[in-house]
């Protein structure tokens, strides 16, 4: 059975996430959705309701679960006996960032490699921070977010 572990902060998760998943359920037999809790950084959303936003917004999709994580990333995958991690690379200004992750990644744990998945063109220039900065000035953000989570994006400025 073939197993990937899809990382992320997901705060909130974007449309261009939900592509990654869905390919990446098609590729994998299992895909699990790796939610991370770092308290240095202060999330719009807290690591509950990032969770429970990805569980329903990945309903349909049988062979995704959805949990979340502290520390390091390589330890969690080996905690849930995968070996194989799937990043979504944007454009050519994620690549640096993307191959010193997977070369770090790599070095900690030599069994466990990373996988690209190109994000669809109509999301490359999308991230959650583009998302948290037009919602918090009351801009439009339902070609960006799954429909189910736009008012809980909204409720965050009021
Ligand atoms: O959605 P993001 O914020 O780009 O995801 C980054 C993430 C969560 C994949 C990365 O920060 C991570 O894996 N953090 C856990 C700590 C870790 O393992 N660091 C070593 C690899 S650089």
């Amino acid at each position: 059975m073939t197993k990937a572990i899809y990382p992320g902060s997901f705060d909130p998760v974007t449309l261009g996430h939900l592509s990654i998943i869905e390919r990446a359920a098609e590729t994998f037999d299992e895909v699990v959705v790796a939610v991370l809790k770092n308290d240095s950084k202060q999330p719009l959303f807290s690591v509950s309701e990032r969770v429970s936003m990805l569980e329903k917004v990945t309903s349909h999709i049988e062979n995704v679960k959805v949990l979340h994580f502290e520390g390091l990333l390589v330890n969690f995958a080996k905690e849930c006996g995968v070996n194989t991690i799937v990043r979504g690379l944007r454009a050519i200004t994620d690549f640096e960032y993307e191959l010193q992750m997977a070369q770090t990644n790599k070095a900690l744990s030599p069994d466990i490699d990373t996988v690209f998945f190109t994000t669809d063109v109509e999301y490359s220039y999308l991230s959650s921070s583009t998302v948290r900065e037009i919602a918090k000035f009351g801009g439009e953000i339902d070609k960006f977010v799954p429909k189910s989570i736009i008012s809980k994006v909204y409720d965050k400025y009021k």
